[in-house]
């Protein structure tokens, strides 16, 4: 019996049972993560009849990229995850790859009926062989249909619904929403650095409408995982659509990337915003998350209206090591969930984060606060954190010239710094010493992330998770992600002052349960 067999056999009896531990060194508490084997986009993320589905890429058999699947799980309150079994799997077109889920409310498809509301799996058929052989035709788009919310998908026979004819070597991604005004579905798809946009009634026959992003943003990588959706302008009369672009390589900070556009769609083209054209020209993109891990993210469809929120989670990893990063039996972790917002700075738009609400449904009562203060030297904050898994608020000011950072370390003195440099206007992440740093060259990197926008005090909103931080800072204005291999829970919260004055405002560090 081989080690692999054995293995699997284990992970299937794990599943069966739902006996998961997910108590393993490096696991995060509170983050999705899948119970073995590989992972890595979130795909199909749909709210249906009481619950947040999140399908994911995954690959069933190892820890590695492979043959890929649709990994499957629910949820109620986007905190606690049930797992499903497989969603989808690979067939004579190939691997399933990355895509979307739509609610088929008026059965335009026809799979189901007016009492059995089809979902639809719009996703790439990938052919490896094909690719092999450089036909250039390996990547097309189909459809799978669930009329029992989810549980089982039936491909469509005549897949695939829209093929290659131009033989684009990058062709996938295809994300579909309802666009009501002209009661359509709109399909937006990564054609290799550029999107094509596509239109259809049943969501089987799809006509080409246009083809946008040729002169914009960066485009030193391939662009993946496109999102378009609408968003009102905070405090304005406006509503203005979002394009989400992931690029890989050529991320901020090497890499993966995630890219934002600001614009206009009609319903068959997308038109950037003149003022946001001036932002990126050159091929500077302007970035969802400078952080290192934050990939292929989108958000949720069917939201409902009552809610409204717009709901978006990446794959909290990146490709140049995610493959390598030091667990064992399963491979990386999707972000928080977390609500988009769009705001206007003078004629600048500007696109948000912030954890979502339900966080508060395992924020413990173990608060500590952190006393206002004025520090021109080093020192202890907070201590005696010892689940290593807690959220941290806190306000800071500072003199010109200031830099400092704040350390969340250990005993064994590993360490992530968050910090501040106001010589360069920079936050930055530094993870050269946060315990196992050895599964690629540029893990021990430094992250900066630019200020681009007016501000006066400096306020971060932190998650720090067994193997994880996420870095929402200013009310959302930047957010900055990235992983940890630490060999201890990263119990204390230190203020390191290299040159300058640091105004601790307000502060307090919030112990959070484990979902698991
Ligand atoms: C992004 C991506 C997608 C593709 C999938 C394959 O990380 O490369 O473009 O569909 O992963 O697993």
């Amino acid at each position: 019996m081989s080690d692999n067999f054995l293995r699997v056999n284990v992970c299937e009896l794990y599943c069966a049972f739902n006996l998961y531990m997910y108590t393993e060194k490096h696991r995060n508490q509170y983050h999705f993560s899948p119970p073995s084997d590989w992972m890595n986009d979130p795909n199909g993320m749909v709210y249906y009849d009481g619950e947040y589905h999140l399908f994911y890429q995954y690959y069933p058999d190892g820890t590695k990229w492979g043959p890929m699947h649709w990994g499957h799980a629910v949820s109620k309150d986007l905190m606690h995850w049930e797992h499903l079994p497989l969603a989808l799997e690979p067939d004579a077109l190939g691997y399933i790859f990355s895509g979307s889920v739509v609610v088929d409310w008026k059965n335009s498809s026809g799979f189901g009926t007016e009492e059995q509301v089809p979902m639809i799996a719009i996703f790439t058929h990938h052919h490896p062989k094909r690719k092999e052989v450089g036909m250039g035709d390996h990547e097309v788009q189909s459809l799978a249909y669930s009329i029992d919310r989810g549980r089982t998908w039936t491909k469509y026979a005549d897949n695939p619904v829209i093929t290659n004819t131009n033989k684009l070597f990058d062709f996938r991604d295809p994300k579909v929403f309802w666009y009501e005004k002209m009661e359509r579905w709109i399909m937006v798809l990564a054609a290799k650095d550029r999107i094509h946009i596509y239109c259809s009634v049943d969501l089987k026959n799809w006509l080409f409408e246009s083809e946008w992003g040729m002169q914009y943003g960066e485009r030193k990588g391939v662009w993946e995982c496109p999102d378009l959706f609408p968003l009102p302008v905070v405090g304005y009369d406006e509503e203005k659509w979002v394009m989400l672009l992931s690029i890989n390589p050529g991320g901020p900070n090497g890499g993966s990337g995630t890219q934002y556009f600001v614009g206009d769609f009609d319903g068959n083209k997308f038109t950037l915003d003149s003022s946001f054209a001036s932002r990126i020209e050159n091929g500077k993109g302007e970035w969802l998350d400078f952080g290192p891990d934050s990939y292929a993210g989108v958000t949720w469809s069917d939201i409902p209206k009552q809610d409204g929120r717009r709901l978006f989670l990446a794959w909290m990893s990146n490709w140049l090591y995610g493959e390598k990063v030091p667990t064992d039996i399963w491979r990386s972790a999707m972000t928080q969930v977390k609500e988009l917002s769009l705001h206007k700075l003078e004629d600048q738009y500007q696109l948000r984060a912030s954890f979502v609400k339900e966080l508060g449904q395992i924020e413990s009562d173990l608060v500590a606060d952190i006393a206002p203060r004025v520090a021109t030297e080093n020192q202890v904050l907070v201590e005696g954190l010892t689940s290593g898994l807690y959220r941290l608020q806190i306000e800071m000011d500072c003199e010109p010239g200031t830099t400092f950072g704040l350390k969340l370390h250990n005993e064994q003195d590993e360490m992530m710094v968050i910090g501040f440099d106001a010589n360069t206007n920079n936050y930055f992440i530094d993870r050269s010493k946060s315990g196992l740093i050895d599964c690629h060259e540029d893990f021990a990197k430094m992250t900066f992330a630019p200020i681009s926008y007016e501000h006066n005090t400096i306020k971060w909103d932190i998650l720090v998770d067994s193997a994880s931080i996420e870095v929402i800072a200013d009310d959302g204005q930047l957010q900055m992600s990235s992983i940890y291999f630490a060999n201890a829970p990263l119990s204390s919260i230190s203020l390191v002052v290299g040159e300058g004055k640091v105004e601790i405002v307000e502060g307090k560090a919030t112990v959070l349960q484990s979902v698991w």
